[in-house]
């Protein structure tokens, strides 16, 4: 892997809550593992700390919590002299002129401008950066979600953006991409021969794709209440998980030619009218209940939501893919809080035989894989086997792939990952602005029914896989969640 450029990484939003939980403690790993060149700084931009020693104080107290037992007293000092605290309003256009003195003392450096604040600073933040003559050459911008709130808000954003950065400049992070497991599902589709060949409708019978949560939403309701799983969790981690297993084979690992794929995944999922948000749309709410064996509160008493909230918590659909490859597969989605486990799993399910010449155990698939990207990471292939004995008596058996027994080391986080990537001008794993665009007008349509619709979404109990409509989604079509079958 080639090296890292000496560079100065310029975090807007340098107090808050992302910096200090993930993006910092992600730069400290690369430091400790010695990934990052000497010349390599952190600037870090925020209001609340009066100075750079108090900075200093906070983010440390930070560190040791976040990184657990790998924060050492000596990497940590080494790592904080890359630190640099400048007390900056991101609003206040004259501030930019120190933030430009600063930079300028190491014009040589590669600039990322990350910027870690709510999507109504962005376009404030680029235009000030522009105005210092900041967007030039070898800047990059990162923007954090949420991108927008529809389609019209995300574009007017990328339109904003686009106006003093170019496309080449931009890096939309989806942090589900830098996954070690998720970048894993293009190394097994594409570095194996035998999935390819049975990758399509003719083997396949559907794919189910979860990804649930265990918490609740921690803080964040007043954010969340206004969200929703659909956009929080739906519009972006799992439609991008999706396209990885749909997409056809790129003909490299070059950035457009990866995203274009995806792109025409996106374009080709069937869009909703209301008839069909009604019938392939379930959406949820969480009420009290037990998580982890503890009590949990419902979503309506959780702080900072209404008592009448109709905010989901909790989604479920049935996607389709009109393409050869994929006409008549359903993809099933579901997320949610405060749910029985912590999960994310894709889980393939192939076909029954064409013709069995043994008794076939009872409501198994005989062929799934599923694909395990958290808390855990595995790949497990389902196959029948011959029980021993003197009848031939079929039962399902496993071959097990465990990553972390595979290669003993530790696994980056996916920031870790995306922000190398970004120094390096790798643009691979972050999304274009068409692909969003796409992402949205999928989506849409499934939030303005809802909004029109007066049913409130189905209430499950905190704790439980979700509504019982959920389930009955899939049975409908003669299938069934992975855990119930
Ligand atoms: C974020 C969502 O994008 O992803 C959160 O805003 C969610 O609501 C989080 O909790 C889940 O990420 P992970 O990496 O913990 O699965």
């Amino acid at each position: 892997m080639s090296a890292i450029q000496p560079f100065d990484m310029v975090l807007f939003g340098g107090t808050g809550d992302l910096v200090m939980r993930k993006l910092l403690p992600a730069l400290y790993h690369q430091h400790q593992d010695s990934n990052l060149p000497e010349q390599g700084r952190i600037l870090c931009l925020g209001r609340s700390q009066p100075d750079h020693a108090s900075y200093l104080t906070v983010a440390e107290k930070a560190a040791r919590q976040y990184l657990g037992s790998y924060f050492k007293e000596s990497d940590w000092a080494s790592f904080a002299s890359r630190l640099v605290y400048l007390k900056l309003d991101a609003g206040e256009k004259t501030a930019y002129a120190a933030l430009a003195e600063k930079l300028n003392e190491f014009p040589e450096h590669v600039r990322v401008f990350y910027l870690a604040t709510a999507p109504n600073l962005f376009a404030g933040i680029c235009e000030n950066l522009a105005a210092v003559g900041l967007n030039k050459g070898g800047s990059r911008v990162v923007l954090e979600k949420p991108l927008g709130h529809d389609l019209a808000s995300s574009q007017a954003i990328n339109a904003q953006v686009g106006k003093f950065f170019k496309e080449s400049q931009i890096y939309r992070i989806d942090h589900y991409l830098g996954k070690e497991a998720v970048q894993n599902l293009l190394a097994l589709r594409f570095s194996n021969t035998f999935f390819e060949p049975l990758w399509r409708r003719e083997w396949i019978s559907d794919v189910q794709i979860t990804v649930t949560e265990q918490v609740g939403v921690e803080g964040r309701g007043d954010f969340y209440d206004k969200a929703g799983a659909l956009r929080d969790m739906v519009q972006n981690h799992l439609v991008q998980l999706l396209c990885f297993i749909a997409m056809e084979p790129p003909a490299s690992a070059d950035p457009d030619a990866v995203r274009d794929e995806k792109l025409k995944v996106l374009r080709a999922l069937r869009r909703f009218g209301p008839q069909e948000v009604a019938t392939k749309t379930v959406r949820g709410q969480y009420k009290a209940g037990a998580s982890n064996g503890k009590p949990a509160i419902g979503y309506q008493e959780e702080p900072g939501i209404s008592p009448n909230s109709t905010t989901e918590t909790f989604v479920a659909l049935k996607a389709e893919i009109d393409t050869w490859r994929w006409a008549g597969v359903p993809f099933y989605l579901r997320t949610g809080k405060r749910m029985q486990d912590r999960l994310a799993e894709i889980v393939i399910n192939f076909r029954q035989v064409p013709h069995s010449i043994f008794a076939m155990p009872a409501s198994t698939t005989s062929n799934r894989l599923v694909i395990k990207l958290q808390p855990d990471e595995s790949v497990r292939m389902y196959l029948l086997a011959k029980q021993p004995g003197d009848q031939m008596k079929l039962k399902q058996v496993h071959l097990d792939l465990d990553f972390d027994e595979m290669f003993k080391t530790r696994r980056p986080d996916a920031y870790e990952r995306l922000l190398t990537d970004v120094i390096r001008g790798r643009l691979t794993l972050f999304m274009r602005r068409d692909e969003l665009d796409e992402a949205w007008r999928w989506v849409e349509p499934i939030l303005d029914a809802w909004e029109q619709n007066d049913e409130t979404p189905k209430q499950y109990t905190a704790g439980s896989w979700g509504p019982a409509a959920s389930s009955a989604l899939l049975s409908r079509d003669g299938f069934c969640w992975h855990e119930e079958g």
